[in-house]
């Protein structure tokens, strides 16, 4: 793929944070290619990236920019054209498929744009599904499930259809159910894109709240400048790269918004 190391090589710096501790998720040289020949499309041209446990990163660019193609590759639920993912000192397409498995089940919890919630099951038996999957017994996994709807302030409708519930409700039943296995990382792919101002600063609110209080990593996708805005890291994807929001192309998108604002309360501490 020569294209895309031309382009790298030109253009990519590692998105690096200062700081001595080890990166929780590390990306090198990260490429998605989709097509071929002549249809051929670099998303991704050769991405690195390093998030540290415990920070919190807003990626934002363009629509189709390939904020969900990164998202799925630090998941584990799609497989790079090039370079590696690690996870800690794993590298994610390198384990065996039942250890990556593994990993979907126990280390990273994902949060779509779109619920993805079973309608005709209550909110508490959502939440209870991976537990259920991983091997814990009914009663257990519901008394956790009911647990961590409290924690998302749904104790109340435990009991509820999925269908029952409003979109913004919907939402924090998916968070609970992304937390159930107690993942340390929480990627979260426009988890308010369809909800309105209230509710998408609820939600936000809230996966502000549990990353402090569960010591999460969050990496959430959102084309939300003002959420962006909030974020102390914001990196922003554009032509396959990411790049530190303070130095991204004038006019793309939420990040422009947001790159000042996000370097100035990072501290300067953003390092190329
Ligand atoms: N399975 C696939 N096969 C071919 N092309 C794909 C596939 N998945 C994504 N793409 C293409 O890759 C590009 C990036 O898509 P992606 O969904 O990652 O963008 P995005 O930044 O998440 O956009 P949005 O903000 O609209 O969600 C798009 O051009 C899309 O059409
Ligand atoms: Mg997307």
């Amino acid at each position: 793929m020569p294209e895309v190391a031309e382009a790298a090589a030109g253009r990519n710096r590692a998105v690096t944070p200062t700081g001595a501790s080890l990166p929780l998720v590390r990306a090198e040289a990260l490429t998605k290619v989709y097509g071929n020949g002549t249809s051929q499309r670099v998303v991704l041209a050769g991405i690195d990236l390093e998030v540290r446990r415990g920070d919190w990163v807003a990626i934002v660019g363009a629509s189709g920019a390939g904020k969900s193609t990164l998202l799925q590759l630090l998941a584990a639920l799609d497989t790079p054209s090039s370079g590696r993912v690690y996870f800690a000192s794993h590298v994610l397409h390198s384990l065996s498929e039942e250890q990556r498995a593994e990993f979907r089940r126990h280390s990273v919890g994902f949060v779509w744009q779109r619920h993805h919630l079973l309608a005709d099951f209550t909110a508490a038996e959502n939440v209870a599904a991976p537990l259920l999957l991983d091997g814990v017994s009914r009663g257990e996994a519901l008394r956790r499930a009911v647990e961590l709807l409290e924690q998302v302030g749904l104790g109340g409708g435990a009991g509820q259809r999925a269908s029952e519930l409003s979109g913004g409700e919907r939402q924090r039943v998916a968070i609970a159910r992304a937390l159930a296995n107690r993942p340390e990382l929480l990627l979260a792919d426009e988890p308010t894109g369809e909800l309105d101002e209230r509710n998408a600063e609820a939600v936000f609110r809230l996966m502000e709240q549990l990353h402090e209080s569960r010591g999460l990593t969050t990496i959430l996708a959102t084309h939300n400048a003002a959420l962006a805005r909030r974020s102390p890291r914001v990196l922003v994807l554009e032509r396959g790269f990411l790049v530190p929001a303070g130095e991204a192309a004038a006019g793309a998108g939420p990040a422009a918004g947001a790159e000042r604002d996000g370097a100035a309360e990072a501290g300067g501490k953003e390092q190329i």
